[in-house]
């Protein structure tokens, strides 16, 4: 893992949107995965803001809510399709987001897994973490070999989440997500967390023991994952004064 402290959101965030833009650059072709939440919201204003050109991108969203139509304000294809697909030049057809209205879950989760593997996998996988160390939704206690497929959303995901939808009773219970097993075939993990309420999860994803409770600790186990975090977020990791001298110390043809 590279833990990446920088003073703000704003200033983490830049180095996310230049690792994505080398990527996009280097191989035009590329397979992103995309995250939503608020975290990535920054990071896709800067990828517009540099008029990268997608047409030959291919994405794949990490999740999808069941049960609430496509055109919902809340639903991620929405998410996505304000935040980041309108304002670049990517094909329609090589979007990929779980469709949570699927008449047959594990039929199209098998689907998206396959469609994963035809594209050639994902080259950078971009993620957000939960309060709770969740990534993608793979709540605490997910398998850490899983695939895409339907989860139950804790009660504080609903609770979290709510502040998006108004109420907790609107915020769906199940959601499609892909699995951590999935996460940990793509080539390179970014992940990004602003903010104290990240901060727990953080520390116990990077310094704790790898355990289901904190999905997100199973990225000790991948070769090319970076964390770009501001300070607030990595206030409770104890080797801080290490990553961020490692860092500040790379060697010239490391630094991005
Ligand atoms: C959401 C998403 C995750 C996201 C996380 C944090 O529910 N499914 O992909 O990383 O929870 O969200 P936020 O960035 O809004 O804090």
């Amino acid at each position: 893992m590279e833990i990446i402290i920088q003073p703000s959101a704003e200033a983490a965030t830049s180095i996310a949107a230049r690792i994505v833009a080398r990527l996009l650059r280097e191989k035009p072709d590329a397979v992103l995965g995309l995250a939503t939440g608020s975290t990535p919201l920054l990071l896709y204003r800067e990828l517009v803001a540099l008029k990268l050109d997608w047409r030959k991108v291919t994405t794949f969203n990490l999740d999808e809510y069941v049960g609430l139509p496509r055109e919902h304000a809340q639903s991620y294809h929405s998410f996505m399709w304000e935040n980041l697909f309108r304002h670049v030049n990517v094909a329609k057809k090589n979007v990929h987001i779980p469709d949570g209205n699927t008449k047959d879950i594990p039929k199209f989760c098998a689907k998206y897994e396959k469609q994963i593997k035809a594209a050639g996998g994902i080259d950078l996988q971009v993620l957000g973490i939960g309060t709770d160390g969740h990534i993608g939704f793979n709540e605490p206690t997910s398998s850490l070999a899983s695939r895409t497929r339907i989860k139950t959303l804790t009660e504080r995901t609903r609770k979290d989440n709510a502040r998006f939808f108004g109420s907790e009773a609107q915020v769906p219970h199940h959601v499609i997500t892909m699995g951590i097993g999935t996460i940990m075939e793509a080539r390179q993990n970014l992940l990004l967390a602003f903010g104290s309420t990240k901060a727990r999860a953080i520390a116990e994803a990077v310094e704790g023991p790898i355990t289901a409770v904190n999905p997100a600790s199973i990225l000790q186990m991948h070769p090319v994952t970076k964390l770009c975090l501001d300070e607030a977020a990595a206030a409770q990791l104890k080797r801080a004064d290490y990553y961020r001298w490692v860092y500040g110390n790379k060697p010239d043809w490391q630094k991005f």
